[in-house]
């Protein structure tokens, strides 16, 4: 049994915020975050519209490009870090708006490696159980509700948006799309990104809310080390398991954190940097939601053709990371 991706589709919110705005709000600048990140603007989303409306708006147009309605969905993974509530899941939310009630729904948190381990997981879903047929996968994002404002550390990276998946069972003897596929975790550095209270090791007070602990908190040196190395050495496992080079790679496709974490991932994979799709420059990083948002730019944009290679890899708070070979 094989999975096909039959339709993608990605949003992100009308606000652009700008190095320049920024520069208003906190000590920084749009030298400073262009030559260290590469980002120059961000998507932020309006007061109104929750991390399932962003999902929603992409979540219709992979529908329409898969030809596939809401109804003969078989279930919804969800990928965020930045759920509407700790519960009810923004995968029931959103099933809801889309009338998919046929549909499973969760959430899945692997932080901006939640849409590669939910690609996987769906990929498994698939190919395990004859009942399911069409899947979506989202990874949507509200990053502007958790990141501190007044934290240059952090405030400078961040965007919101959402990128989603209609994946399919394919008939009998097809090729799968997915070629090969890893994902890792390492628990031991859970503190170098995180958002510390909120949740039932330190629930919401008076003093939470005063000391700033809800929002997101990061140690920018240690992930910058840590990134490299995990997305390096799985996607090496993923050409490996393949038996595939590094040449044969048509596009990869890293999560968008940082320019030069993009280029020193390429660098050491030996892929030149014209084939390495980047979009950070427009949307900073945009966690979970930044792959999907790639790879729908890059299928309406015309960059991929049937055949191509596409390596998508990602790294994120866990810390995890995974990679994934598909061949378009
Ligand atoms: N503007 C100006 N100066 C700043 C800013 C800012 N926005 N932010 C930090 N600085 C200062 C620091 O205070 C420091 O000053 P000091 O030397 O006086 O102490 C100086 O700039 C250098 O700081 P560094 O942390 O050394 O800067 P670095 O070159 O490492 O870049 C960055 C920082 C961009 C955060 C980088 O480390 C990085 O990208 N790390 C990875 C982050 C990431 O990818 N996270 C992804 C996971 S997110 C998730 O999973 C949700």
């Amino acid at each position: 049994m094989s999975i096909k991706i039959i339709g993608t589709g990605s949003y992100v919110p009308e606000k652009v915020l700008t190095n320049f705005d920024l520069e208003k709000m906190v000590e920084t600048s749009d030298e400073w975050i262009r030559t260290r990140t590469g980002i120059e603007q961000r998507r932020i989303a309006s007061a109104d519209q929750a991390t399932s409306d962003l999902a929603y708006e992409a979540a219709v147009k992979a529908l329409e490009m898969a030809k596939t309605s809401a109804a003969e969905l078989d279930g919804i993974i969800v990928a965020s870090i930045s759920v509407d509530h700790v519960f009810p899941s923004t995968a029931c939310i959103l099933q809801k708006k889309l009338g998919a009630m046929k549909a499973f729904c969760f959430d899945l948190e692997a932080a901006c490696s939640g849409l590669i381990y939910s690609i996987e997981v769906a990929h498994a879903l698939i190919k395990s159980n004859i009942k399911y047929r069409k899947l979506l996968v989202i990874g949507a994002e509200k990053l502007s509700s958790i990141v501190n404002w007044e934290d240059r550390n952090t405030c400078v990276l961040f965007g919101d948006g959402a990128g989603a998946m209609v994946l399919e069972k394919t008939p009998e003897g097809a090729e799968d799309c997915v070629l090969a596929s890893n994902l890792g975790a390492n628990g031991t550095y859970t503190e170098i990104l995180q958002i510390p209270a909120g949740g039932s090791r330190m629930p919401a007070s008076q003093q939470t809310i005063d000391n700033k602990l809800h929002y997101m908190t990061m140690s920018g040196q240690d992930v910058f080390k840590l990134a490299v190395n995990a997305m390096v050495s799985s996607c090496k496992e993923a050409l490996a398991f393949a038996d595939m080079p590094s040449a044969s790679v048509t596009w990869l496709v890293p999560h968008q954190a940082n320019y030069r974490i993009l280029k020193a991932v390429a660098s050491r994979l030996d892929i030149p940097e014209e084939r390495v799709y980047m979009n950070v420059n427009r949307y900073g990083n945009t966690s979970a939601a930044s792959i999907g948002i790639c790879i729908d730019e890059m299928n309406r944009g015309g960059f991929v053709k049937p055949g191509d290679i596409i390596l998508m890899t990602a790294f994120g708070g866990g810390l995890t990371w995974g990679s994934i070979l598909l061949k378009w």
